[in-house]
């Protein structure tokens, strides 16, 4: 099986690119912005005649969400015509494409975890591109996978998202405030990629899926999770309300997903988030004391 991923230096595209190196059985071509730019369509035939795939793992995206908000023609120019691109490019050579979502085609107005069949209205312009990109895919391609997905963490030392900005703050022992009123449902990157790779392994029916690891928490909760995990020296977490720090993009208040479609189908084996979210920090923690090791003993 050969495989192509745009937008493979990200943070997702780094758990693909592991996942296909250890498998000698997909071939795999890790384009990246300098080599295939998604708003380029003629770089995007190019790559596609290059590589020549079975399937297309779509990851490129903006994903700066106040970025986004503020420069939303670039959101558009990346999101929204550079699915379009990618995906014709698929249906032009009957290629598999998943293309990646987010919780954030939701409102937030739920009070239960959002399933596959909730009608999405977005808050704001990332998930609105987001969300856009789900329509051309569906439209275009008809062998597609959309995959929703939440909270993600992983990259270990390129990780400078909600986990690796926690832990940066553990170390300098110095107070955090997180938000309590916010719900959503973590990932881990390495069991998002694995599983999405045994979806089109086991050819599951075409269509839209929710896909993020097992329950749902506050970003309070994660936080405090993340630092028992680590095993560091405790700061104190004070728990706030997102009114106390009030931003310019607006984001749904819950967002909790249940891999509603493939429970129905009796596929959904994804372990807790906790379970995930324990390997990963006790991984990350692991690999900053071999960073930091030797330079102690060289002191
Ligand atoms: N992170 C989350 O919590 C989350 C949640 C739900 C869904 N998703 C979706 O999952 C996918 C992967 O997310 P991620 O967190 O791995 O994103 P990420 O770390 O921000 O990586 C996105 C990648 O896309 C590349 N890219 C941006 N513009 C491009 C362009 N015009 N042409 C080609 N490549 C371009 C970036 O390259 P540069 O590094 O060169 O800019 C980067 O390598 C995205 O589609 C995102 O919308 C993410």
């Amino acid at each position: 099986m050969r495989v192509l991923v745009t937008g493979a230096g990200g943070m997702l595209g780094r758990s693909f690119a592991l996942y296909l190196s250890r498998h000698e059985s997909w071939v795999n071509f890790l384009s990246h912005r300098s080599k295939m730019d998604v708003t380029d369509s003629t770089a995007i035939q190019n790559g596609f005649n290059h590589s020549q795939p079975d399937v297309v793992i779509h990851l490129a995206a903006l994903t700066d969400v106040d970025l986004c908000q503020k420069e939303p023609d670039a959101a558009y120019l990346t999101n929204y015509l550079g699915t379009w691109f990618v995906a014709q490019a698929c249906a032009q050579r009957n290629i598999t494409m998943v293309y990646l979502s987010t919780d954030m085609v939701f409102d937030g107005s739920k009070e239960s975890s959002y399933i596959e069949t909730d009608i999405p209205s977005p808050l704001n312009i990332y998930g609105k591109t987001k969300l856009a990109g789900e329509c051309l895919v569906r439209n275009l391609v008809s062998h597609h996978y959309i995959i929703r997905t939440g909270w993600m963490f992983g990259g270990i030392q390129e990780d400078h998202k909600f986990v690796g900005k926690i832990i940066e703050q553990i170390l300098t022992g110095k107070e955090l405030k997180v938000v309590t009123d916010r719900i959503g449902s973590p990932i881990y990157t390495e069991d998002l990629a694995n599983k999405i790779i045994n979806m089109l392994t086991e050819n599951l029916p075409w269509g839209t899926y929710h896909l993020a690891n097992r329950g749902s928490c506050t970003r309070y909760e994660f936080a405090r999770q993340i630092m028992d995990y680590s095993e560091l020296p405790n700061i104190s977490i004070v728990p706030i309300l997102s009114s106390d720090f009030p931003v310019d993009t607006p984001r749904p208040a819950m967002t909790a997903l249940r891999n509603y479609s493939l429970e129905l189908m009796g596929k959904d084996d994804m372990r807790t988030w906790q379970e995930a979210l324990n390997e990963y920090v006790a991984k990350m923690v692991k690999e900053r004391k071999r960073k930091t090791e030797p330079l102690r003993i060289a002191r």
